[in-house]
């Protein structure tokens, strides 16, 4: 959620920032801006309402030319999106400050400020750190102290960085709650909310902890901890392709990502199945310690990231027997809970970076569960670095802001969790468990069965052009398919869906029904279809049409306003990671129908690390 980058260096920086700028763009896109030092020694600034290519534009009109500098691509919080409120943000003339977060207590500050006589130029919460840091500069001169003085006055989360014109030789960055990482250089270092965005110029990087405070400069960089100790911080070295940045030969991130999707499930299951088993040690080496104690799972997440955990409860009490609650983390982080004894805290995320997911799990940590679980996607993010135990879900980073790869290696991820539970706690017998090891072996197999039905689902897509409201059904597990199937049509193609239990439809929502509103559902070969074929015939007796993905074995045929596009047959327990993509796909090809901004829908950012 918003994206910072930084350089100082010995050669022109504002094409690398504008370049980290475009590789963070998915994390916010309504403004841009850029600050450097120029060779004579001024601040100057280019900011941009819209995308990066508006900056970019006016950069090339008006060119900024420095070997220090500090830009942003902004998710507007605390003011409209537009240029006044773009970041950086300015204190007098050579003071700039780039910020993602909020800071809580802007309004108390703002008023103490302007008592001050500081005047404001924009609507934002940021501002209030620069005219803070410019105040405390009268008292310590020196830029470093000056960032150490301010920072125990601002209240909430943020990470930041500073440039000064009277201290040209260095960037300051703090982070508190929002992620920053140092990128590596010879005779020249950077700084970025994601090391994604430094790729470009390097693959050492060092990752600030929370409450660092850093001094970079070309030759060194100094990094202070919360206690105000200098600390050294572990340098990392990144191999993973530095092409997971582009698009490659698709149109979108998205489809790009959609499709990659046997390659990392594959990947997500290396090294984590044995002989007829799943290898519980992939989980840590105090997992089995850990599990064989585990009565119950407590589930929080955000988004596509809880619809993954909604799925996991049907299999951790199917499968392992385990009572499990799950809950989205803005309301948990709130609510006063009730833990059950031995409950082992699961939180699921694609970025890490989550503010609610972390702020729930650092509650957690105080209500006496017996230890946490992160199943992350970012093994350096905050998420896993606070968690006990780590399951990675080796998606490769997803640039597109609807969340795909990510959902369906969490699904993974999930299932080996309950398999490994159901395991060390006896409560899964050897054979269920050499059979669901075998079914995810062939996964990836069928993940690409899937997704050669592309065109047959870019055809069904023209039926939902012109609609404006969608219903989606599943039962049992597929349930939690239907609302994360609902959520990918909604946020990119701006048409209204819900996502209903079949069962449920006739207690309100068939209300709804008629044949402006097309309803979409998934049907595998279970216990369940005859039930869910019941409740069809409800839509279609009320004139509804209907779209059906259901498993070829599954008897349903074509027929008036009734379209059944058949799916590979695969085991049950693994269906609703199959039934994902063809959901994925038609919201996708909706989107490109529509004409909308797939990879950066409107109002949206990825990693949501504001509350
Ligand atoms: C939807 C989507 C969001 C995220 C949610 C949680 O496509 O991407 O709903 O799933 O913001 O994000 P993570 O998984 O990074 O915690």
């Amino acid at each position: 959620m918003c994206g910072i980058v930084g350089a100082v260096a010995e050669r022109p920086i504002t094409p690398i920032l504008l370049e980290g700028l475009k590789r963070l763009e998915y994390r916010g896109y309504d403004s841009a801006g850029v600050a450097v030092i120029e060779q004579s020694g001024a601040l100057q600034r280019c900011r941009r309402s819209g995308k990066v290519s508006e900056l970019a534009q006016a950069l090339l009109n008006e060119p900024l030319h420095g070997r220090l500098g500090i830009a942003h691509t902004r998710w507007a919080t605390h003011g409209a999106p537009c240029e006044r409120n773009a970041h950086p943000h300015f204190s007098g003339s050579d003071l700039a400050v780039v910020h993602n977060g909020i800071i809580e207590n802007h309004e108390a500050l703002r008023a103490e400020l302007c008592g001050l006589g500081y005047e404001f130029s924009s609507d934002t919460d940021t501002e209030t750190i620069v005219h803070l840091l410019h105040h405390k500069l009268k008292t310590f001169p020196d830029l470093a102290d000056a960032l150490k003085a301010a920072i125990p006055e601002l209240h909430g989360a943020y990470g930041l960085a500073v440039i000064s014109a009277s201290q040209p030789d260095r960037l300051l960055a703090a982070r508190s709650g929002s992620p920053l990482v140092i990128g590596l250089g010879l005779g020249e270092n950077f700084l970025a909310s994601d090391q994604l965005a430094l790729r470009q110029v390097t693959d050492r990087f060092i990752y600030l902890e929370e409450g660092d405070i850093a001094e970079i400069r070309r030759n060194s960089v100094q990094i202070w901890d919360e206690s105000g100790a200098l600390v050294e911080r572990e340098q990392v070295q990144y191999h993973e392709g530095a092409e997971a940045a582009d698009k490659g030969e698709y149109r979108h991130f998205m489809l790009k990502e959609i499709h990659e999707q046997p390659a990392v499930v594959q990947r997500t299951l290396e090294g984590r199945l044995g002989s007829g088993r799943v290898l519980v040690q992939a989980f840590g080496a105090e997992a089995a310690e850990l599990f064989a104690r585990v009565k119950n799972v407590q589930i929080v997440a955000c988004g596509t990231s809880y619809h993954a955990g909604m799925v996991a409860r049907y299999w951790l009490e199917a499968l392992a027997g385990i009572p499990c609650q799950i809950e989205v983390a803005s309301e948990f982080r709130y609510r006063k809970v009730v833990v059950q004894p031995d409950s082992l805290f699961v939180t699921i995320s694609q970025s890490g970076e989550t503010a609610d997911t972390l702020a729930a799990l650092r509650n957690a940590k105080e209500l006496g569960f017996l230890g946490s679980l992160a199943i992350c996607n970012v093994g350096t993010s905050s998420l896993v670095r606070e968690s006990e135990l780590t399951l990675l879900t080796h998606a490769g980073p997803e640039i597109g802001v609807a969340s795909t790869k990510a959902f369906t290696t969490q699904l993974v991820a999930l299932l080996l969790l309950t398999l490994a539970l159901g395991q060390v706690r006896g409560t899964l017998d050897k054979a269920t468990e050499a059979e669901l090891v075998e079914a995810l072996r062939r996964l990836p197999t069928h993940l690409g069965e899937a997704l050669a039905m592309d065109k047959k689902v870019e055809k069904v897509a023209e039926l939902f052009a012109e609609k404006h409201h969608t219903l989606f059904l599943g039962r049992g597990a597929q349930y939690p398919v239907a609302m994360e199937g609902a959520l990918k049509l909604k946020e990119i193609s701006y048409i209204h869906a819900e996502a209903y239990p079949a069962g449920e439809l006739k207690h309100g929502p068939l209300a709804l029904v008629d044949s402006d509103m097309p309803v979409v559902t998934v049907a595998p070969n279970n216990e369940l279809l005859e039930k869910l074929k019941s409740n069809l015939q409800e839509v279609r007796a009320r004139g509804g049409e209907l779209i059906v993905f259901a498993d070829q074995q599954a008897g349903m045929a074509n027929g008036e306003g009734t379209h059944v596009i058949g799916m590979p047959h695969i085991h049950d327990v693994l269906a609703p990671i199959l039934y994902t993509i063809p959901l994925q796909l038609l919201s996708y090809y909706v989107a490109v129908l529509k004409g909308t901004d797939v990879d950066q829908p409107r109002n949206l950012a990825k990693s949501v690390t504001v509350e």
